[in-house]
């Protein structure tokens, strides 16, 4: 048997004795962070006995990567969450080596979490990432179940090397239940497999749903499957995917494809791809389906391979959740805009209507906390260029720049913060997204929050999200113009969560 060293006592007693010493300079407000530590992919996010719960992968006693655990919280609006001690713990001989990413599932009252383990094979000296099952009848204390791991490489399709295999979304469909599972194939790309079970704990290895190419990426992460507006929608996180014009710049990327399912065949036929976020910082979303109905997606805000500023200024804590995403498909591509739970924690501050502007850039206001919301809708007939600087103190600025002829819009940290350096072929300070505007209109939403920007462009057809770091407090915005502008209606409220 192996022993670890890590239990679910030791973290949560840890977390204890050390969530009152993380320095909060950066800390967001209305985004999700850790009580301690280190946080990257959302999991097992759910909606279970009238709570939203969302799980995700935690390191709690270092704001750097480590032995994974299962950090837990819950909340009733997905705005204001409650931390629950930690779910799982690296602490069986399945999942020694970390319990990876995976998701929940309600079944007869009771929550199934779905993971993967990092189990060593002692006879190989190696590790193997296999599946696992954890159930809990209150939805704070899980058990693991005995026969873990539950499914393991020995069901892999021959194409598959046995190394990469994790990250299972489990759901149900006509009273069975499945799970899409990522794994690395022996041409060094990604694939989705499914796999069927009638009870959660005995599965079946079905079909390869969706084979990879070159041009998707190394191996993809974090899979999620669901239907939304009539389609079948596939979201992958991909590795190394080669960049295409202004799309896949970040070392890895998060992708959406809608198409349809051949449940017979258990293959999935695509018909488009787009990336789901044009930002710097974007990974591993994952969806549950809402109280109403509606699909909600979340994501790290963060990238791999980059500098945290958190963890070099030893803050104690590193990584924080997008704000939850409603989601649609229309057209056969994916629009996203803010819960509308948000405009309960919001103050309007200042509105105004028909501000015109011509070859200058004007400070519009200052605010006291950065935890704001900005909404605009401009028309940009006779513009040029149409910037807004936010935020900006007199040194520093995030710059968000829309080239009005070549239908580019830019989102810039190069003029602010702390840098961040990646594993990017050169630093990335900036991303750029195409957006074609219908009669010269702009519609920008910007949440900003401490030390994150999210920007949602026209209806959230295209979203950028990006974390910065600014090194003075920073209070105020400036828009600017070459050429002219209206702005039909501008709209700035701050927002506030917890006391
Ligand atoms: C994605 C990922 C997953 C893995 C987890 C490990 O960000 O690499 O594939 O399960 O993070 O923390």
């Amino acid at each position: 048997m192996t022993m670890s060293n890590y239990t679910l006592l030791k973290a949560n007693s840890y977390i204890e004795e050390h969530k009152d010493k993380i320095v909060q300079d950066y800390r967001l407000n209305y985004h999700f962070t850790a009580p301690t530590g280190w946080i990257n992919d959302p999991n097992g996010f759910v909606f279970y006995k009238g709570e939203y719960h969302l799980f995700y992968q935690f390191h709690p006693y270092n704001s750097e990567w480590g032995p994974m655990h299962w950090g837990h919280a819950k909340s009733k609006d997905m705005i204001t969450w409650e931390h629950l001690p930690v779910a799982l713990a690296p602490d069986t001989p399945a999942d020694a080596g970390g319990c990876f990413s995976g998701s929940a599932i309600e079944k007869d009252g009771n929550l199934y979490l779905m993971y993967t383990g990092i189990m060593h094979v002692e006879t190989e000296n190696k590790t193997q990432q296999v599946q696992c099952i954890a159930v809990s009848k209150d939805g704070i204390n899980f058990e693991k179940v005995k026969q873990n791991p539950i499914i393991d490489a020995s069901s892999l399709p021959i194409n598959a090397v046995q190394e990469d295999f994790r990250d299972p979304k489990v759901f149900e469909r006509n009273g069975i239940y499945y799970s899409v599972i990522v794994s690395k194939t022996k041409k060094e790309t990604g694939q989705v497999l499914l796999y069927k079970s009638l009870d959660l704990i005995n599965w079946e290895f079905k079909s390869i749903l969706l084979e990879g190419q070159e041009e998707h990426g190394v191996m993809w992460e974090c899979p999620d499957l669901f239907e939304l507006n009539g389609h079948d929608v596939l979201i992958l996180s991909p590795i190394q995917m080669p960049k295409k014009g202004h799309e896949f710049h970040n070392t890895s990327s998060s992708i959406v494809m809608v198409g349809r399912v051949d449940w017979n065949t258990g293959k999935f036929v695509k018909s488009t791809l787009q990336e789901i976020d044009h930002g710097l910082d974007f990974y591993a979303p994952q969806t549950l389906q809402d109280a109403n109905g509606n699909r909600i997606m979340i994501a790290w805000m963060q990238m791999w391979g980059r500098t945290q500023p958190t963890h070099v200024e030893r803050h104690g804590w590193a990584g924080a959740m997008t704000l939850p995403r409603v989601l649609e498909i229309k057209n056969e591509q994916l629009s996203q805009k803010a819960i509308n739970e948000i405009n309960h924690y919001q103050t309007v501050e200042k509105e105004y209507h028909n501000i015109y502007l011509e070859n200058e850039t004007k400070t519009v206001d200052s605010f006291s906390e950065p935890s704001l919301r900005i909404q605009l809708n401009a028309n940009l007939e006779n513009a040029k260029t149409f910037f807004i600087e936010l935020p900006k103190n007199e040194d520093e600025k995030a710059v968000l720049l829309f080239q009005v002829e070549e239908g580019v819009m830019e989102l810039s940290r190069e003029y602010i913060g702390l840098p961040i350096l990646g594993s990017e072929d050169a630093t990335l300070v900036k991303r750029t997204v195409s957006i074609p505007l219908i009669d010269n209109q702009l519609q920008l939403d910007i949440f900003i929050d401490k030390s994150s920007i999210e920007v949602f462009i026209n209806g959230g057809r295209e979203v950028m999200s990006m974390t910065i770091f600014p090194l003075k407090a920073v209070y105020e915005y400036a828009i600017g113009v070459n050429g002219k502008v209206t702005i039909n209606e501008l709209q700035h409220s701050s927002i506030h969560v917890g006391e």
